[in-house]
């Protein structure tokens, strides 16, 4: 398992081969500034949500505005920029083989002590005969995460989620689990 060389975010930006050092490293840099923003923007959507209409208008939120942020910066980017998960709540963002396998990966690596928030990993792949730099940082639950993913959501939040996603498997974490990860791909 040479290949996974799993660093964290701070020590990514810092290590990189000298030869390609400039690219990959803008690369790396600029990907971190995306997420932050998708994070950024979404909790702030989620947490004024929450705040003004309760959990269930949240939910709502979390429907359509999640996506639309994901649309916007790859529009913004050029880039594909997304969220997925092993255990998923939109069919939607369900991963590809490459994330899949460092979705598994990550969840090793929590098993074994590491922090979510320390989980990356990035990679240049060929696809189709192209080359492609890929990026996902692992995304931790926090407390807010747990009232709609946790194992015990209220009764209304529980009504509400069967309702739009009866396929829901996204429930039953914890705080500090890897709920998922950011998933960016670069075309080189
Ligand atoms: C108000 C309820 C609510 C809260 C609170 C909430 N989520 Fe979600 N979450 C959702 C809904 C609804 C979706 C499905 C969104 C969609 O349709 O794309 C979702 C989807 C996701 C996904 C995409 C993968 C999937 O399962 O489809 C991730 C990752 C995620 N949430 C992480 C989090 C994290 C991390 C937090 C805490 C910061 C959080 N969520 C808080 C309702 C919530």
């Amino acid at each position: 398992m040479n290949r996974w060389k799993m660093i964290p975010v701070a020590m990514a930006l810092a290590a990189v081969a000298p030869a390609q050092a400039e690219s990959v490293d803008e690369r790396i840099a600029a990907s971190q500034e995306a997420i932050q923003e998708f994070a950024q923007t979404l909790q702030g959507h989620l947490m004024e949500a929450m705040q003004e209409g309760g959990p269930t208008e949240a939910i709502s939120v979390c429907r359509q505005v999640a996506p639309q942020i994901a649309e916007d910066i790859s529009a913004e980017t050029g880039w594909s920029v997304g969220r997925t998960s092993l255990k998923l709540r939109n069919p939607d963002n369900a991963p590809d083989a490459w994330e899949r396998e460092v979705l598994e990966h990550f969840e090793a690596r929590h098993a074994e002590g590491v922090p979510a928030s320390e989980l990356a990993y990035h990679e240049t792949v060929q696809e189709d005969g192209e080359e492609m730099f890929r990026l996902m940082r692992a995304i931790p639950t926090g407390g807010l995460c747990l009232t709609c993913h946790g194992s015990e959501p209220s009764g209304d939040i529980q009504h509400a989620l069967e309702q739009m996603y009866p396929e829901d498997q996204a429930i039953g974490y914890s705080e500090g689990d890897v709920r998922g990860a950011f998933t960016i791909i670069q075309r080189m």
